[in-house]
């Protein structure tokens, strides 16, 4: 029997992941199987459970269950255990894996675009997961300072404190949405606002070089507003794909190249 794989969310049918790992696949003359896995809010655990005691190989997780997944793992990864979260599964000797590759993906996406990360200095919009899942990830990639701006300040400032100790080589700290201003070389959305349809007003007192939008396939005021200054921009595809790339090469040992999937 081919190697199982699926994606399980609630919803699911919107997923792009099967498409993209049978497109690595077929690149990477590698036979397998990826399908979309719907799970009732109280069967996720089940869920879980029953594909790998049916003897599949590997499993993404997607909203709302990585947190529940993370729960679930009898190992992690140190980036994993960072964001408590977690989007990749596997078995190995009997125990339950977990991983997180969202952060590395949205570094190789950024990498991608040639847009340099070392020492570099990065704005991040939003205070939530996916803000958590990335912050290591960028401070490995050699980000020299990084500040979280968020609405709700509280929330923001528990991440620093939370993230500080993972992150000793990088600067860390947070500030109130509505103050932003100053120089960064990077500003990334990483609030719900563009998937809610709500608009994010950047101030003429930020600047910046790059701007990259986490979500993607929705109109983005702040992408707009980004380009409507002149400097370089990105939506959240490569992200997507970047984390998917991760999830594939550690199930199957090969890593294909982000370019060939852009
Ligand atoms: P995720 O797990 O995707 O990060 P989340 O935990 O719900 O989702 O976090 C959403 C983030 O988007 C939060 O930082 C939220 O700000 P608050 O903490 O103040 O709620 C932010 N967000 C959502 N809508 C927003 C808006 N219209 N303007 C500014 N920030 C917004």
């Amino acid at each position: 029997m081919r190697n199982q794989f699926a994606v399980i969310g609630h919803p699911i049918e919107q997923s792009r992941s099967p498409e993209l790992h049978h497109a690595f696949a077929q690149k990477t003359g590698i036979d397998l199987n990826y399908v979309k896995r719907f799970a009732e809010l109280d069967e996720f655990e089940q869920s879980v459970s029953e594909f790998f005691t049916q003897g599949g190989k590997g499993m993404n997780v997607t909203v709302p269950f990585k947190e529940r997944a993370y729960a679930m793992c009898q190992v992690l990864t140190e980036r994993a255990k960072i964001a408590k979260a977690v989007n990749t599964l596997w078995m190995h000797e009997g125990q339950l894996y977990g991983d997180n590759t969202d952060g590395q993906g949205l570094v190789e996406a950024i990498q991608a675009l040639d847009w340099q990360l070392k020492n570099s200095s990065v704005l991040i919009i939003g205070a939530g997961g996916a803000t958590r899942g990335v912050i290591y990830p960028l401070s490995k990639a050699g980000v020299r300072k990084i500040v979280i701006a968020n609405r709700t300040l509280s929330r923001a400032e528990q991440l620093v404190k939370d993230l500080k100790p993972a992150i000793p080589q990088s600067e860390l700290t947070a500030m109130q949405l509505e103050d932003l201003s100053g120089d960064f070389d990077f500003v990334i959305n990483a609030t719900s606002a563009s998937l809610t349809g709500d608009a994010l007003l950047l101030p003429e007192t930020l600047n910046f070089k790059y701007a990259y939008e986490m979500a993607y396939g929705k109109p983005s005021s702040f992408l707009e507003q980004a380009k409507a200054r002149g400097v370089e921009t990105s939506e959240g595809y490569g992200m997507l794909v970047g984390q998917a790339i991760e999830s594939f090469s550690i199930w199957n040992g090969v890593k294909p190249d982000l370019k060939d999937f852009l």
